[in-house]
């Protein structure tokens, strides 16, 4: 089943908590939330008090991007936040496997992030881990950017790899997301697909989302 998961990196900062509550309504499965170091990527965005407090403004599940260096300094804070899912970037550490862990002892699902240009050979060592895995069809770092459809072929690779390994892994994509190219990155094997401006940038939310989930 497609999963469809606003990113509120495109909501109003000023009234996250009422943003999150209006794209719950209007039918989110997750709510993904892109947390920024300003190291990893150039700006700062959201940190884990921020996620904490918006806890309290749905049930549904968090699913937190980090694009952190560093990011197992980071799973204790956003665990007990209240995430769900907690993805980090296979760019940014030298330990995977440890964070993977961290983040399981938490009863949290663990997920691993790939940029564009990280080939789908580095999810291999993870294959018997993690509960799902981020493709980027965009450099993270903003939202609004353009699709970048040379992630295809890797969308597909990652696919047959979660197929070969018969675990029930979840294969999210992230980036310029929209009801156009959500048809592609579905047929090429995706089933969360993440979506800020084509969700948040619209005045109808369940419009949107209809129009992505449909696609
Ligand atoms: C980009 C973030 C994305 C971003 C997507 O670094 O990881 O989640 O919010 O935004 P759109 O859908 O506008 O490309
Ligand atoms: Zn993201």
């Amino acid at each position: 089943m497609l999963k469809i998961a606003p990113s509120i990196l495109s909501a109003d900062f000023a009234a996250l908590g009422a943003e999150v509550e209006r794209v719950d309504t209007a039918g989110a499965d997750y709510i993904h939330i892109d947390v920024m170091d300003g190291r990893f990527v150039p700006r700062i965005t959201i940190g884990s008090d921020v996620v904490k407090a918006l806890r309290r403004h749905t049930k549904k599940t968090f699913d937190v991007h980090l694009m952190v260096e560093q990011p197992e300094n980071q799973i204790d804070a956003f665990a007990d936040a209240g995430a769900d899912f907690i993805s980090f970037h296979v760019e940014a550490v030298k330990h995977g496997h440890r964070i993977v862990q961290a983040i399981h002892g938490h009863g949290l699902k663990a997920a691993i992030a790939l940029n564009p240009g990280t080939p789908a050979v580095m999810v291999e060592p993870y294959i018997d881990d993690v509960d799902m895995i981020l493709v980027m069809t965009v450099n993270p770092g903003f939202g609004g950017q353009k699709f970048i459809s040379l992630t295809l072929k890797k969308i597909r690779q990652i696919r047959e790899m979660i197929t070969a390994s018969g675990r029930p892994i979840e294969l999210e994509v992230d980036g310029g997301i929209n009801a156009d190219t959500a048809k592609l990155v579905v047929d090429a094997g995706a089933d969360v697909l993440v979506a800020g401006s084509a969700v948040f940038g619209e005045k109808n939310l369940s419009e949107a989302i209809r129009s992505i989930r449909i696609a």
